[in-house]
């Protein structure tokens, strides 16, 4: 059994360059002060991550953004003023010293409050910002709880702040500006009709998995299991498809009878899209423990939070 750190503890070992697992409303990120690039290089190492996809930088409020970006555009305020502390990052021009580890060398930072208790202390406490990618293995599954974390990066269970299981339980939405357009880079926790409703317009959606790609983290293959896993419209039939294999299913509310199904996990027996986010990796990650030849994942409504459950199904189903 491995001890927490205590909030003092993560922020010591935070301003001495080490990373910390922070827990988030969204899932567990593996923080790094945003001033000390021998960290944010170790987070990269740590993950496998791939350079060239940048990180998001967590402050402690709104008050704080313009520590690390500028020209911020109203409508940036608007979202952030209505959704912060919350899942959604907003990506904006960096300001010159913002280090281009952060940013993947670009121009634009990327930038969300948390909504955590605990993380929202810890930052009240630093006087610097926390970049964190998600605590996973690069393109392996999104941690929602502590043990994810442990299970999948054992070397830094002894940097974990806990957190207990994440409540949204899929990653923020990034939204960025572009000609005066709200642009969505990455569907998420926050939906698009909930920032439309906000800001009163409509959103162009740039995150779909096979259109053009202006954010680094959207390409193909992504929050994979090491299970092959295939999206299904009819899991009945597919069922009957591969007689000889053992079957994991993953779906909304259904319940599917077969002898080759060796579990199905209902996301939200009533439809609820929100718990089936908040399930989602929880039972990726159990599906992928049973040693099955095959996950089938059934379709989600694609409306609200199904557009973001869709999007990681998508990715996690590309070769
Ligand atoms: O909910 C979350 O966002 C979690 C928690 C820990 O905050 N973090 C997270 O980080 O999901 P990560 O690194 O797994 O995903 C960050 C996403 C990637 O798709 C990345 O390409 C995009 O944000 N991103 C970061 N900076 C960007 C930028 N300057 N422009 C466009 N996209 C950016
Ligand atoms: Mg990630």
């Amino acid at each position: 059994m491995h001890e927490s750190l205590t909030i003092e503890q993560a922020a010591v070992l935070l301003e001495q360059g080490q990373v910390v697992v922070i827990p988030t409303e969204t899932v567990y990120g593996l923080g790094a002060c945003i001033n000390n690039e021998a960290a944010i290089q170790m987070i990269y190492r740590l993950k496998g991550r791939p350079s060239y996809n940048p990180l998001i930088v967590h402050i402690a409020g709104a008050s704080a953004i313009q520590s690390v970006a500028r020209d911020i555009p109203d409508e940036a305020y608007r979202l952030a003023e209505a959704f912060w502390p919350g899942p959604l990052t907003l990506v904006l021009p960096k300001q010159a010293w913002v280090s281009p580890l952060i940013t993947a060398g670009g121009s634009t930072v990327a930038v969300r409050v948390p909504d955590h208790p605990v993380t929202l202390q810890l930052l009240q406490r630093l006087s610097f910002g926390i970049a964190a990618p998600s605590a996973n293995p690069s393109n392996y599954i999104s941690p929602t709880s502590s043990d994810d974390v442990r299970r999948m990066l054992p070397v830094l269970a002894d940097n974990i702040l806990e957190g207990g299981r994440c409540a949204k339980g899929i990653e923020s939405t990034v939204v960025g500006f572009e000609n005066g357009q709200v642009v969505v880079y990455r569907h998420g926790a926050l939906s698009a009709e909930q920032i439309e409703a906000a800001l009163q317009t409509t959103v162009r959606d740039a995150a779909e998995p096979e259109s053009a790609k202006p954010s680094p983290g959207m390409m193909g293959r992504h929050y994979s299991p090491r299970t092959k896993l295939i999206m299904s419209r009819n899991i009945q039939k597919d069922v009957l498809t591969y007689p000889d294999s053992r079957l994991g299913i993953l779906s909304l509310t259904n319940e599917y009878h077969a002898d080759n199904i060796v579990r199905n996990v209902r996301l939200s027996p009533s439809g609820n899209l929100e718990e089936a986010a908040h399930h989602l990796f929880a039972a990726m990650h159990l599906l992928d423990s049973l040693q099955l030849d095959m996950i089938l994942a059934e379709w989600m409504p694609g409306e609200g939070l199904g557009v973001a459950i869709n999007d990681r199904l998508q990715r996690a189903a590309a070769l």
